[in-house]
């Protein structure tokens, strides 16, 4: 596999952050993905021997780091509730020290947008040494973790120059659901819902002016603020939490929201910003009630929800992707994409109000290449 990059995907045109531009690449990083490892029947053209590999394990094991670490949680959402396959999501600076291994014929999944978090490395080295098989996905195809690693494929989302990663989530999170695909024998027809949801993507980043309406009016000026969601939607809130307090240095945290009252609850003071995602229908409502006790003592509070799950009144209302040839259960892991424009874009403009470098956060580096 060669990656072409032209001038153009390392130039920042017209754009004043690379954050900005890396956010609107996202419905074609997704078309590209498709285009790259889906066939015109909805087939995935992904090498047997990979998909033999993962559907032969006793345990798929997803090792990463930060935002790669996000995603790997909705991948093993998906490979189990869709695949039925066992899988466990490890962070590499952990999972490095101390690896409990008790199957026979683990498959280890590396997720790294740069292919060179030094974590990650650590346990392809141990995975390596105890002889079992490993497909790094990375976005860089010629990175040590792709290089060292049984199989490789690649991302697909184009050189990612901002430190806070955006469309290399989204295309992992795309990636792994193609995979999911293979593994189920091309049983449910992933590719719709993905050209769907590029689809729906195109239509929040135009409208991206009220993001910034939206962070000016919440975030600029939080001292804290606090993401809550169920499901793939508290997987989310972890990603979200992680953009904002990045690169806006407002303190976040995103969690699952049925725990608020088991502590989070006493820090909600007047005007604290509750922001509820609200893409998985099973547990819409009840974190709709958990919103609604931290507004009960003050919270600034914001929903973010699919159509299905919106009520009027609700700030963000997002495009519905449902169509009648698609698997709903496969649309509703998908959904996730789709509220995480909003929180990228929430983060964007909340750095951009309180003045800061959006593109080069202090203290953190792109890739990590120390342990
Ligand atoms: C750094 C970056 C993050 C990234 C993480 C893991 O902290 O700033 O954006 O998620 O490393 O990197 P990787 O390249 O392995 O995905």
């Amino acid at each position: 596999f060669h990656l072409d990059i032209d001038a153009s995907e390392t130039d920042k045109g017209i754009y004043p952050y690379y954050m900005l531009k890396e956010i609107e690449e996202q419905p074609n990083v997704i078309r590209t993905i498709l285009g790259h490892y889906m066939d015109e029947q909805g087939h995935v053209n992904i090498d047997s021997e990979i998909i033999d590999t993962l559907k032969n394990a006793d345990r798929i094991y997803i090792v990463a780091a930060g935002t790669s670490y996000h995603a790997s949680l909705l991948g093993k959402r998906m490979f189990e509730r869709l695949v039925g396959k066992a899988t466990q999501v490890e962070i590499s600076s952990e999972f490095a020290y101390d690896n409990f291994i008790p199957e026979a014929n683990p498959v280890f999944v590396f997720l790294s947008q740069s292919g060179e978090t030094a974590d990650s490395r650590e346990v392809l080295q141990v995975a390596n040494d105890r002889g079992f098989k490993s497909l790094t996905l990375t976005n860089v195809p010629n990175s040590t973790l792709a290089r060292e690693a049984t199989f490789s494929l690649p991302l697909l989302a184009g050189p990612e120059i901002a430190v806070a990663s955006t469309k290399a989530y989204t295309a992992q999170v795309s990636v792994l659901s193609i995979i999911a695909q293979a593994m189920a024998d091309n049983k449910f027809s992933v590719s719709h819902p993905l050209a769907n949801i590029a689809i729906a993507m195109d239509a929040i980043v135009q409208d991206k002016e009220k993001y910034e309406k939206l962070a000016n009016d919440y975030l600029v000026d939080a001292h804290d603020a606090f993401y809550i969601g169920r499901l793939n939607d508290a997987e989310l809130a972890l990603e979200a939490a992680l953009k904002l307090k990045e690169i806006s240095y407002v303190h976040t945290e995103g969690f699952a929201a049925g725990e608020l009252k088991h502590g989070t609850l006493a820090l909600i003071e007047e005007n604290t910003p509750v922001m509820a995602l609200l893409t998985q229908s099973a547990t819409a409502n009840l974190t709709r009630s958990n919103l609604a006790e931290t507004q009960a003592r003050g919270a600034h509070t914001m929903v973010i929800a699919t159509k299905e799950n919106a009520k009027e009144g609700d700030e963000v209302i997002l495009p519905s992707v449902d169509s009648a040839e698609d698997d709903p259960a496969v649309v509703q892991q998908l959904a996730i994409l789709l509220a995480t424009v909003p929180v990228q874009l929430l983060s964007y403009y909340t750095s951009l109000g309180r003045g800061l470098d959006v593109d080069r956060p202090r203290n953190l580096a792109k890739s990590v290449t120390v342990q």
